[in-house]
Order: structure tokens, then C-alpha cells, then sequence
């Protein structure tokens, strides 16, 4: 069986985030905001396949982060969502974003097992061990304060699924957090896992991804700080003999001028920026986690306003291209993409950027 089309090496990755929730990655009253409908998401997903884009990350979020436009308060679920992705599409990986206190492990073990069929072998999981405090109250489960429960809680949970997908007895497991009996997994991912992905900050949450990911996502802020970050995650895990690769997420306005593309960025981000969701955004990220830097956060309210965050790629489409080429020379693996409009945007960024990556040499 070839390998997973996440895996294999020799280009800069590129995919996209968020499409399955409303409004993207951008919280903004703009009409032109993301509808992340099912059809749009199909619609969207078909296009990424036939130009070759690596994969598709879903959010998985419960509640919404209020504003005018409650930002994300509409979720397109990501299991069931990246089953009819996959069987819609061809080459592309889907990943499943699961929060490990929600989900039961012997049950997403069986999930990722049948959408990795449903796909021939192009499904993958990003693991979320938990961090949004009003979310898990909406829910009923309690957040636990500190990261030294929440990662050993995610790393139980993971080595039951892991070991769901590698025992071929049934087994017993007696843990600090789960039990089960005589459980066998049956089917099994294809090849015997699935890709993972986990987006961690805290030197815990690190130390999970280090242990169990293949990818880590981190934010790229000051890309200087970022090269020095991304080769200390890579020795951590070259000591624990494994290799993990840096993601990053980015957001494009790519147009003809750059002047068409800064009017667009002030347009979304400026004056019609859900300001209420925009602050909610980045005081749940203060209070509960530590993805962010937070010496960085405060300095970057007006970034979290464009695409929640992510690398700004605004301008024409040799900016957006040298962009993508600083992230890649930085030494991340690759980086998502949202855009205001997916489907009305990508085809742009298909026609003009992406040759321009080819020639490049990073794709
Ligand atoms: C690329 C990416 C994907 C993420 N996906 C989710 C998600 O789907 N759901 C969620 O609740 N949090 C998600 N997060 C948030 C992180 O999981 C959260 O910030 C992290 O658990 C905090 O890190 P810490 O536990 O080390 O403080 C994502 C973050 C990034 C950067």
C-alpha cells in the first residue's frame, strides 16, 4: 500500500482549516463570510483534490464565541464530516478533529478504523486534549486546571486507541481514566494508524505531541522565534527517537494589487470585524490556554481578527508566494490556508500562487 498521502515527503504542505464551521477562520459581519454549508464544504473539497492540495483539518467546537455573528457557533461535526469527504474525494487526507474528554476512545478507535476505508486510506486525527473552559461546562465535563491532568487523561485515551489498533486479542483495560472489557479493535486503520496531528503549546502539551503526533501545529508569529521553536520540538523528539514535523496556519487575501488586497483585509478585518467574538477569541486563549505565546497574543488582536490567528498572506499573488516560501525556509512542513470565501477565493490562489510555488521548488 503506498503511503498516506500526508506522509509522503517532497513538498511543502499545503491544506486547508476551518471550513467546516461558520464564518472560517475569520470573525467578521462582512456578508461575504464564510457559509460553511455542506455544499460549499463538498463543493470546496473537490476543487482542493483535483488541484492537489495535501489535506483538509476540520475545528470541532460545541459552542459558539457570541458576537454579533456568534463566530463558530455553527459546526459541521468532523467525524461524520470527513467520512463524506472522504468518499467524495480521490488523493486528498481528511483529518477528524476529536477532543479526547468528549469522545469516548473505544468508539473513535472504530470511527477513525471506517473512515479510513471510506477513504482507501486518507484519514487522520487531530487530537484537541482540551482547553476551552465554557465549552466543556456546555457539555457538563469539568476542564481540569492543570495540563498535567488534561495531557494524561489525552495520553490514556491515546494509548487505548493505539493499542485498539495494534492487538489482535481482545484485551482488558484497567486505566486511571478508562476500563474496558474484553474489547478487540476490528476493522483497523489500513495501514494500522492514521496520521496524527495535535496543536499543543504548553511545555505538557508539547511533550504529548513529541511523544504521539507526526504533526505539530504552532503558530508563526515572529518567524524568527519560530526557527529556533521548530528545531527544539524537532530534537525533543529526535531524543524520544521519533520525527515530527511543524505545521502552521495562514490566511490569504491574494488579488491582483496589492492595494485590492489591504482594502479587503480592512474591509473583513477592520470595519466589519466582530469585535465582540474577536475579544472572546483571544480572552479564552489568556485564561485557558498556551498555544499562543502570550507575551506575542496581546500584539496580535488585529491578526486574530483576520484568520483567528494564522500568518498573515495578504497581498498579490508574488507576495502571497513569497510568504508561503519564508514559512517553508523557516522550517515548517507546511501550512494551512483559510480564506474569507473559500470557494469563491482558492481558484485564484490555485491559478496564480500555486505555480509559482512549483517553480519555487517547494511544491
Ligand atoms: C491548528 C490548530 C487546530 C486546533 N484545533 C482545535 C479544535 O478543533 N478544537 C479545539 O477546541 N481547539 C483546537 N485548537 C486549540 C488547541 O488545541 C489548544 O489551543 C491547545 O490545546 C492549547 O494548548 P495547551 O493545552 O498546550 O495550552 C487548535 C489549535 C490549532 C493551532
Amino acid at each position: 500500500m503506498p503511503q498516506h498521502p500526508m506522509l509522503s515527503g517532497g513538498r511543502f504542505r499545503l491544506g486547508t482549516f476551518s471550513t467546516n464551521c461558520s464564518s472560517g477562520m475569520t470573525p467578521t459581519k462582512a456578508p461575504e463570510r464564510w457559509n460553511n454549508s455542506w455544499d460549499n464544504n463538498l463543493k470546496l473539497a473537490k476543487m482542493l483534490d483535483e488541484a492537489g492540495i495535501d489535506f483538509m483539518l476540520p475545528i470541532a467546537r460545541w459552542i459558539g464565541y457570541g458576537g454579533e455573528t456568534d463566530f463558530h457557533g455553527g459546526v459541521l461535526e468532523t467525524m461524520t464530516w470527513a467520512a463524506g469527504l472522504l468518499a467524495a474525494t480521490k488523493n486528498i487526507a481528511v483529518f477528524a478533529t476529536i477532543h479526547t474528554a468528549a469522545n469516548h476512545p473505544v468508539v473513535v478507535a472504530k470511527q477513525m478504523a471506517t473512515i479510513d476505508q471510506i477513504g482507501h486510506g486518507r484519514a487522520g486525527l487531530n487530537i484537541v486534549a482540551g482547553w476551552n473552559k465554557p465549552e466543556y461546562e456546555a457539555l457538563g465535563l469539568t476542564l481540569p486546571d492543570d495540563h498535567e491532568t488534561r495531557y494524561g487523561y489525552a495520553q490514556e485515551w491515546f494509548d487505548l486507541v493505539r493499542k485498539l489498533w495494534t492487538s489482535d486479542e481482545h484485551f482488558d483495560w484497567d486505566g486511571k481514566y478508562f476500563k474496558a472489557k474484553r474489547v478487540k479493535g476490528d476493522p483497523k486503520p489500513l495501514r494500522g494508524s492514521v496520521p496524527i496531528i495535535n496543536a499543543a503549546g504548553s511545555p505538557q502539551g508539547r511533550g504529548f505531541a513529541t511523544d504521539n503526533a507526526n504533526f505539530l501545529f504552532t503558530p508563526a508569529i515572529d518567524l524568527s522565534r519560530s526557527k529556533v521553536e521548530i528545531q527544539e520540538l524537532k530534537d525533543q523528539a529526535r531524543a524520544k527517537g521519533r520525527e515530527v514535523n511543524v505545521l502552521t496556519f495562514s490566511h490569504v487575501i491574494c488579488r491582483p494589487t496589492e492595494a485590492e488586497a489591504q482594502a479587503f483585509l480592512k474591509y473583513t478585518a477592520v470595519d466589519n470585524a466582530d469585535t465582540a467574538a474577536v475579544d472572546n477569541l483571544v480572552n479564552l486563549q489568556f485564561a485557558h490556554a498556551h498555544s499562543f505565546p502570550h507575551d506575542l497574543l496581546a500584539q496580535i488582536k488585529h491578526l486574530f481578527a483576520m484568520g483567528h490567528g494564522g500568518f498573515p498572506l495578504v497581498g498579490t499573488p508574488d507576495q502571497v508566494a513569497e510568504g508561503i516560501i519564508k514559512l517553508h525556509d523557516t522550517g515548517f512542513a507546511g501550512t494551512t490556508l483559510s480564506f474569507v470565501d473559500y470557494v469563491e477565493e482558492f481558484p485564484y490562489f490555485r491559478d496564480t500562487v500555486l505555480p509559482k510555488l512549483e517553480a519555487a521548488g517547494i511544491r
